[in-house]
């Protein structure tokens, strides 16, 4: 049990008042360092999440401005003096998830490619015969601006419904730079029109374009597209594929260091499929993050923790190609703040925050408080968000879920459907019952 944390007076305040109270178990956050002040490697596996019994909080315009125990805090704000109340019995309140790795503006379909890797493709072969991200760079390329924001919308409702409140979204199905540009754009279309918060990151680097030389094509990428992608002023981060048949470490370095001249800051596609080095890049340059570590060694997560940058860990996609996944125990034993994702994009079709949870907990053995950390609080660090984001802690957006179960442990728990039953964003019911209401989009 906590004391109520409480900032100002609320109930009598001007503003959307938000109560959610009497729930069976309301996570706050992580046991220490709710406030966005973290240091990598403090990390313990013994910190749990703090949470409440019987917990509430309040929301004033959006903001979390108190939460604690119900009786405290419905004392100070009657629910029904409240804009917007919310009798959570029997139910645990969680914060909305973060999703810190996504492709998922695209155009097309590969559910073929799945049957063809049943059959023993692999992944690699895919791509070099032209599958894979080519085909994706095909249809995108194709495909109107308006076609990719539709497509956008429809993903993120389903995330939305799965309880993902704010979402990293890449590029990189264009590889040429109107194409690129027009995703960043869908990318902001969608963010204006939808309630999940995204995160634009550019990805020119996700593959050699057919017929092009690869040296070439990252030259063209530093002269041509960072320079209209900075002007655009969309895209916050700069990320690369660090992976044979892909780009060297060489070729990472080049691209993400001219977008940190343009302002852009690093993430890197590191040891997917083969040990190549991204995770050591990802290190020297303070990336933001370094994802996927399917292949990392203890040498790389150290350099990791010792340079702040987050291992965002996917294991929808080791799980979608029948790999080994990442070593997250050994994540977890040197300190780092370990994020997952969906890495939701045609390869990996899984728009679910909850199924990541329920795979980092059997396949990589995180308990259901580490996954829980890792998809919330973790998460919006990878994508650097630091305003409480994937916390309930006061001063925090109130992002929150209200789950058809009594504990948190359900999330990963289940794997037939959602436990997410109502969804806050920002103090606003945006789903109800599982299903995002009519007119949360604008037009
Ligand atoms: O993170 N590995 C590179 N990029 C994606 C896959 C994209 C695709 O296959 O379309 C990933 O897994
Ligand atoms: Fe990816």
């Amino acid at each position: 049990m906590v004391g109520v944390s409480r900032e100002g007076e609320t109930g009598t305040q001007e503003g959307h008042t938000t109560v959610v109270y009497g729930t069976s178990e309301l996570v706050v956050g992580p046991a220490s360092g709710t406030s966005g002040e973290w240091e990598n490697g403090d990390e313990s596996r013994d910190a749990a999440l703090e949470t409440v019994d019987n917990g509430a909080f309040v929301a004033v315009d959006g903001e979390v401005v108190a939460v604690g125990p119900t009786d405290d805090v419905v004392r100070e704000t009657p629910p029904e003096n409240a804009d917007t109340a919310i009798d959570a019995s029997g139910r645990a309140v969680v914060p909305g998830f973060v999703d810190p790795h996504t492709h998922a503006v695209f155009a097309g379909d590969r559910s073929d490619e799945f049957e063809a890797k049943l059959e023993g493709t692999t992944y690699q072969e895919l791509l070099a015969q032209g599958g894979g991200i080519l085909r994706t760079v095909r249809s995108t390329r194709e495909a109107s601006l308006e076609r990719l924001v539709e497509n956008l919308l429809a993903h993120l409702d389903v995330m939305l419904a799965h309880g993902s409140t704010t979402v990293e979204v890449k590029s990189g199905y264009g590889l040429e730079t109107g194409t690129e540009l027009r995703m960043l754009e869908a990318i902001d279309a969608a963010n204006e029109r939808h309630p999940v918060d995204l995160v634009p990151t550019y990805l020119g680097a996700h593959a050699v374009p057919e017929g092009a030389d690869a040296d070439d094509y990252v030259e063209s990428v530093v002269d041509d597209q960072l320079p209209a992608v900075a002007d655009q002023g969309i895209a916050r981060f700069c990320d690369v594929f660090c992976e044979e048949g892909a780009f060297s470490v060489d070729q990472s370095r080049r691209v993400l260091e001219a977008g940190l001249e343009h302002g852009l800051e690093p993430k890197v596609h590191a040891e997917e499929l083969s040990h190549l080095g991204g995770t050591q890049l990802a290190a020297n340059l303070e990336a933001a993050s370094a994802d996927h570590l399917l292949y990392a060694t203890r040498e790389d997560v150290d350099a990791l923790v010792e340079a702040g940058t987050v291992p965002v860990l996917l294991p929808g996609t080791a799980f979608g190609l029948g790999e080994a996944y990442a070593d997250a125990e050994t994540m977890l034993e040197a300190g780092a703040p370990v994020a997952i994702a969906t890495d939701f994009n045609p390869n990996c079709h899984s728009r679910s925050m909850e199924f990541v949870q329920t795979l980092a907990c059997v396949e990589m053995g995180l308990t259901p408080a580490e996954a829980l950390l890792g998809a919330t609080r973790n998460a919006a660090r990878a994508i650097g968000v630091t305003d409480g984001t994937g916390t309930l802690a006061v001063g925090a957006p109130a992002d929150a879920l209200v789950l058809e179960a009594p504990r948190y442990a359900h999330l990963a728990y289940r794997f037939d459907t959602t436990a997410v039953e109502t969804v806050l964003k920002r103090g606003q019911v945006v789903v109800e019952n599982g299903t995002a209401l009519e007119g949360v989009r604008s037009s």
